[in-house]
This record gives structure tokens, sequence and C-alpha cells, in this order.
């Protein structure tokens, strides 16, 4: 789609502290620079309802535990209400949609925290998402240190993810890996272990070639 109105949906994905939401605001900023209307989104969330849905997720009620196929159908619903409230109608409307984490989100730590079996992840994601696929997905990877440098530097306190072992960083690592070089169509893959200025660089040169052909620049 290179038409001057097509907006396009653009997904960050890879494990934690690997610089996703850095990027995806400076992707977000440059968009806007360049005259383009974009909404700058996340997942799990992004609608009230998803947002409700995401702190059952992060912080359910004191001593209870989400099933496995339970979590992947609450992340799946706040998905839904993501893509027929905000999402699509951004799209239709010709805008850009940058989402901090998505649908690969959902095979890798479904799959991993809970054994779910890949065949049903993507057959809910098939139905869920439609026809509404990434144009482009952006798999931020650093090596373990690195993300769990940037981890402890970042101000707030860990969540549940945050405090697995590091055979749990080192699975999900994999599997962004996995996912990104089975769907190279979709996906590229970013080294995201250099400063901001050049992650965000090696991103633009994957997405530039999508802005209307009067905005394409370089700088
Ligand atoms: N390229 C970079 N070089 C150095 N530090 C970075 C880089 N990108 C992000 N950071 C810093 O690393 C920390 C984690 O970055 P960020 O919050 O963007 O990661 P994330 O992938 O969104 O993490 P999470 O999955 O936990 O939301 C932040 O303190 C951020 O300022
Ligand atoms: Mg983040």
């Amino acid at each position: 789609m290179t038409d001057t109105v097509s907006g396009h949906f653009i997904t960050l994905e890879g494990g934690e502290g690997t610089g996703k939401s850095t990027l995806a605001k400076a992707i977000a900023r440059k968009l806007e620079e360049h005259g383009l209307r974009v909404v700058l989104t996340r997942e799990p969330g992004g609608t009230p309802l998803a947002e409700a849905a995401r702190h059952l997720l992060l912080h359910p009620p004191e001593g209870q535990v989400w099933s496995p196929l339970s979590e992947a159908l609450l992340v799946n619903a706040a998905r839904r209400d993501h893509l027929e409230k905000l999402i699509r109608p951004a799209l239709a409307r010709g805008e850009w949609v940058i989402c901090d984490r998505f649908a690969d989100s959902t095979r890798v730590y479904q799959s991993i925290e809970g054994g779910v079996e890949q065949v049903t992840l993507l057959s809910i994601e098939r139905d869920v998402l439609g026809d509404t696929v990434p144009s482009i997905t952006l798999v931020l990877d650093v090596s373990l240190d690195v993300a769990r440098q940037r981890r402890a530097a970042r101000a707030g306190a860990l969540d549940t993810f945050e405090r697995r072992p590091d055979a749990f960083h080192e699975a999900v690592r994999a599997a962004f890996l996995d996912i990104a070089r089975s769907e190279p169509e979709r996906c590229r893959l970013i080294d995201a272990s250099v400063t901001p200025d050049l992650v965000l660089s090696a991103a633009w040169d994957q997405i530039q070639h999508l802005l209307p052909e009067r905005r394409l620049a370089t700088s």
C-alpha cells in the first residue's frame, strides 16, 4: 500500500528492556515531523476495556492466577477491542498506528509461560486479527546482559514478567528471533544494542519506503 491516504500499522516486539517503548515514541515523533497523523498505542491495552484487561493480567487479585489458556483469551479479548475501537478506525482515517507489542508477544509469552499450543494461539490470532495484519513488525534484539542493565536502570518497581529468571528471558529472545526468521516479509530484526538514535535510524531504514512518495525523506 503506497497511496497517499493509506495509513500503516507498525508493531514493535521484543523482550523486556529491549527499547520498544523508547523506539515507538521516536518513530511516532519522526512520522509526525513528516506531516503524518500517528496513533501511538500499546498492548495489552490501548482502549479503556483493554487497559482494564491489562490491569487484570498484570495485577490479578491477591492469590489468584490465570490459567495459561484463560490468559491467552483475555489478551485476545483486549486485542479485539483495541482493533475494533482504535486501530482499525485510525487506519481507515489514513493514520499510522504504532503499537508497542502486539500479537507476536502473545505467541511468545503464552506459549513459553503456559505452554498453550502454537496451533491454538495461531488459530485465535487469525480470527481476532482478520485482515488487520501489521505492515511491518520491528523485532528488537539485544543480549540478555544489556536488557537486564536497561531494566535495572529504569525507574519503577519490577513487574511480574521482569522478575523471571535468565532462562525465561533467553527463551523469550529465542522465540522472537524464530518469529522474525520465519516471517521475513512482515518482520525486520533490529539490533537494539546501539544508541537510541542508531536504533531509530535502523528502524527508519525499514519503514521509510511506506511513506507517501512526496514525503519520502532520509533525515
Ligand atoms: N538504545 C538504547 N540504548 C540505551 N538505553 C536505552 C535504549 N533504548 C532504551 N533504553 C533505556 O532502557 C530502558 C528500557 O527501555 P524501554 O522502556 O524502551 O524498553 P521496553 O522494551 O519498552 O521494555 P518493556 O518491555 O519492559 O516495556 C529505559 O530506561 C530506556 O531509557
Ligand atoms: Mg515498554
